[in-house]
Parts: C-alpha cells; sequence; structure tokens
C-alpha cells in the first residue's frame, strides 16, 4: 500500500478506505479499552487522530507507544465522533518504526519555552511552533522565485567565497587553509597570503550585489537568494552571523522603480502566505494571542493577520531621510529624552527610531530615502546635493530595517573617487569598474533579510526562531 501524507487524508472524505500513514506521536491518552493517538508527519500543523482497540494489539507495543515515537500505522478511515476533525483512522496495524523513550525524549506535550527548544533546536521542528514556522518559511522561498519568474528576472549564484568586501564595513569571516599557529610570513613578518589557497586574503560574503550588477548588465533583471555572512558582534534579537538575503538588481531603474518594486514584492509574498499559509498562520496568531495577555495593554502588538491584511493592503510611505530627523526631533520621546541613542541629521538611525516612524508616527510601512553619503556603502548613487544619496531603506513594524537597497552610481568618474574617499581598494575593484567603462546605464537593486521578513510573517519575536540553526556570536551549535 502507498502511503499517504496526512494532509491529504484529512481533506478526503473517503470513508471506509484503507489508508496507510507515518509520522510520529504527539500523545496519546485514552482508556483501558481504547487509545487515541494524535499522529503527526509534517506535511500539516493537524494532526490525525488514530483510534486503537486496546485488545487488538500487543501490550508491549502500546506501552512504547509514546511522544515522539515513529510509527507507521494502516488502517479504516472513518468518519469522526469527537469534535476537531472530519476524519480519523481505525487502526488495523501498527508498526513501531522507532520509539522515544519517555524518560529521556525532551519534547514533551506541554508548553516549552522558546529558550529551551533553542537548545534543543534539533528536535524543536517536532512542535506546532517550529512546524509552522518553517513550512511558512519554505512557502515564502518558493513565492520569492515564483514572483521573480513570472517578471522575467533570473536567478543567479553569486559566489559565497569571495575576496572583496562588498559593502565595505569590514565585518567578514576569513576563509583560509593555512596553519593558524605557524602561518608562512613575508620577509617583513606578515602572514603571506599568495600560499594562501586562493593566492590572496578570502572571506565569506556579506552580499552578492556587486557579482548581481555584473549579471544585471547583461541579463537585465536579476535576482539572487543565498547565504551572506556578517562578523558584526551584534547580540540582538535582529541579527545573524549566518543569514539569507534575496537581492535583485535591475538595469535601466532609478530609485522610484526600486521602491516600486520593493513595494509590489513585499505585498506579493505576504498576499502569497495569506492566501496560502493560513492554517499555519491561525496557529501562530493564536499563540501570539496568548503571548500578548501578559503584556500591558499599550504593549500589545496587532493581532497577526490583522498586521499582515494591513501591510498587504496599504500604501508604503516615501519620505526622506532629511525629513525623518525632523519628524523624529519634533516626537515626543525625543523630547522627554526616551530615544537611547542620538538623532542628528547625518548619524545612523537606530531601530528604535525606525520603529518609531513606523509604528507610532506613520502606523504604516515607510521608505526612508536619500541618506547621508558619510553612512552608506560607496556604490550608491551621489545625488546632486553633494551630501546624499540615493538609498532606499524599507522599514516595517515591529522589525525596523528590512530591506536595504539603492540606486548605484553608474559614472565611472564619480565612482573612483568615492571608492578613493572610502579606502576601497581600486585596483582589486576592476572588474566591478568594467561595467562602468563598458555599456554602462542607471540600475538600481536592493536586499531583503529573509529572516526579518520571516519575523515579519510569523510574528515571532527572536530571529534565532526562524532559521533552523541559528549562528551568532558565540554559537555554532549543531
Ligand atoms: O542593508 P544591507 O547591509 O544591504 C546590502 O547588503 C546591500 N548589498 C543590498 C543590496 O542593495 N543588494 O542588508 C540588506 C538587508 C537588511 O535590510 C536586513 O534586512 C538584512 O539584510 N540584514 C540582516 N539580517 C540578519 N542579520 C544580519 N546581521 C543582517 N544584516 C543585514
Ligand atoms: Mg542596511
Amino acid at each position: 500500500m502507498k502511503r499517504e501524507k496526512i494532509i491529504e487524508v484529512l481533506k478526503s472524505n473517503e470513508t471506509g478506505k484503507t489508508v496507510l500513514v507515518k509520522g510520529w506521536v504527539r500523545t496519546k491518552r485514552g482508556s483501558k479499552n481504547i487509545n487515541f493517538i494524535a499522529l503527526n508527519d509534517g506535511s500539516t500543523i493537524h494532526n490525525l487522530q488514530i483510534v486503537v482497540e486496546v485488545e487488538n494489539f500487543n501490550d508491549k507495543l502500546l506501552r512504547n507507544i509514546t511522544t515522539g515515537a515513529a510509527l507507521s500505522v494502516s488502517g479504516e478511515l472513518t468518519q469522526s465522533q469527537g469534535s476537531g476533525q472530519n476524519v480519523e483512522l481505525r487502526a488495523q496495524e501498527i508498526e513501531l518504526l522507532g520509539g522515544a523513550d519517555p524518560d529521556k525524549y525532551p519534547i514533551q506535550p506541554k508548553r516549552h519555552t522558546l529558550e529551551f527548544l533553542r537548545e534543543n533546536a534539533h528536535l524543536r521542528f517536532r512542535t506546532n511552533t517550529f512546524g509552522a514556522v518553517f513550512r511558512i518559511r519554505h512557502a515564502m522561498a518558493f513565492a520569492i522565485h515564483k514572483y521573480f519568474n513570472e517578471k522575467g528576472f533570473y536567478y543567479m549564484h553569486t559566489p559565497i567565497i569571495t575576496a572583496s568586501d562588498a559593502e565595505g564595513a569590514g565585518q567578514m569571516f576569513r576563509v583560509s587553509t593555512l596553519d593558524p599557529v605557524n602561518p608562512p610570513t613575508t620577509e617583513e613578518g606578515e602572514i603571506d597570503y599568495t600560499r594562501d589557497f586562493f593566492g590572496k586574503p578570502a572571506n565569506l560574503t556579506v552580499s552578492g550585489q556587486l557579482e548581481g550588477e555584473l549579471g544585471a548588465m547583461a541579463l537585465g533583471e536579476i535576482y539572487t537568494f543565498g547565504p551572506t555572512f556578517r562578523a558584526e558582534n551584534s547580540n540582538t534579537t535582529r541579527h545573524l552571523a549566518e543569514f539569507w538575503m534575496i537581492e535583485p538588481e535591475m538595469a535601466f531603474y532609478d530609485l522610484t522603480d526600486n521602491m516600486d518594486l520593493a513595494e509590489d514584492f513585499l505585498k506579493s509574498l505576504i498576499r502569497y502566505a495569506l492566501d496560502n499559509c493560513m492554517d499555519d498562520l491561525q496557529f501562530l496568531a493564536n499563540r501570539l494571542r496568548e503571548e500578548e495577555k501578559n503584556k500591558p495593554q499599550d504593549q500589545r502588538s496587532m493581532e497577526l493577520i490583522e498586521k499582515l491584511e494591513s501591510v498587504a493592503g496599504s500604501d508604503f510611505v516615501r519620505c526622506t531621510y532629511t525629513e525623518a530627523i525632523e519628524i523624529l526631533k519634533r516626537s515626543k520621546p525625543y523630547k522627554k529624552k526616551k530615544f537611547q541613542f542620538p538623532v542628528d541629521w547625518g548619524v545612523d538611525l537606530q531601530s528604535e527610531h525606525e520603529r518609531f516612524l513606523v509604528e507610532k508616527h506613520f502606523k504604516r510601512p515607510v521608505i526612508l530615502i536619500n541618506y547621508p553619503k558619510e553612512i552608506k556603502a560607496f556604490y550608491m548613487k551621489q545625488n546632486d546635493d553633494n551630501k546624499t544619496v540615493g538609498a532606499m531603506d524599507v522599514l516595517f513594524p515591529q522589525i525596523g530595517e528590512i530591506i536595504g537597497g539603492s540606486q548605484r552610481e553608474e559614472d565611472y568618474n564619480k565612482l573612483v573617487t568615492r571608492m578613493k574617499e572610502m579606502d576601497i581598494p581600486v585596483e582589486e575593484m576592476w572588474w566591478y569598474l568594467d561595467t562602468r567603462r563598458f555599456g554602462s546605464a542607471p540600475h538600481s537593486g536592493f536586499g531583503l533579510g529573509f529572516e526579518r521578513f520571516i519575523l515579519f510573517v510569523t510574528g515571532m519575536g527572536n530571529i534565532r526562531d526562524v532559521i533552523p540553526f541559528p549562528r551568532t556570536p558565540k554559537n555554532a551549535e549543531f
């Protein structure tokens, strides 16, 4: 008999039919004569109820059916007597594929803290919460490829190992095969990277953008979707050392085209989640509602599904950095000295400022543009005021910055001048500069932090809970 997925079995109304399912026990309860097993196989958040007539099965087998055990069950699909499900499975044959010693199995049918589950990240997929999060994560990855494919963008695989620092921020992980204890040295006593694997210093990439630009200048519209790495020592609920980024790059787009794409992209993805992930979203919404009950009224956030509907249906605010600074300076928290970080033209906005703009002031997602050139990367298009660049950050409720992007400087001389000012090694970047020498054209792009986006969609509070195995400072378990 062919195994069926529980999601299909639950949808089917073919009572009387014999089916075979395989999955893991979530709970077992019952009496002397009859047992009820909730079986889950990951295909849906819903469990299939297995009805077991005790007298038909071996005692030892039934004793070993405990939470976490893997089972293969065949039987007859019947109309369910109990509430909560349409159909249930009357077990005819049960095979225990793998037991889970109840004294040792950490995931018991009770509420575990997220911290505990992070320490047991290898098993946390087996909880409703993480099942929902990772099914949604999958759906969003799929929706991203679907979105770009339908728009004629090409998926481009940019390298993970690179010798250039795309963001010029120097927060990179070194990739080397040199002996760390006794590295070869030059006559001057410095490490001799010519003898390293790549013949020069190499790192894990912080962004696929620079290579993405090369593709866009021929293929027209490309996107990358891959892992990126940042060795910034930020222990926050919004930062990972290894995260996934989606970076579209488009020839002939100016900053407005770039904003239009970013806004449409985000709304389409949220719409996809609402249309395709409702069971999981509903579960997460209920979970959040329970959590919010313990918070004071004024700190409660919007209901999850309502929040997603609202963002999917709203026009994002577009506002310059300069206007944002003025708004912040006129704000109550500023006047009452409630902001931890300074607000002044020229400083980078912190997430407390971003969240004030989005959650308190505009009450909608905000796209901030034209940032001071000093706080942005070398490749951004220089505005005529000589002070700002054509940058755009998309700010979301509860998250702050979710997208960072810009129009790119396409003028060779302006770009080289800026690179020199910012100590970017011009000679090593000859290949990047070549796009500005041969057929240069206006172009733009942005980067969406995938985990930040998943945080938003799932309503989870910590970025460590939306990637299977988080990498953060002092933490690379699993
Ligand atoms: O703003 P960032 O640094 O932009 C770039 O890397 C550009 N090269 C993108 C482009 O124009 N193609 O990063 C983009 C996004 C941020 O807005 C944020 O969502 C996410 O990546 N991000 C992180 N997510 C998790 N952990 C970190 N440490 C992150 N750093 C950035
Ligand atoms: Mg940024």
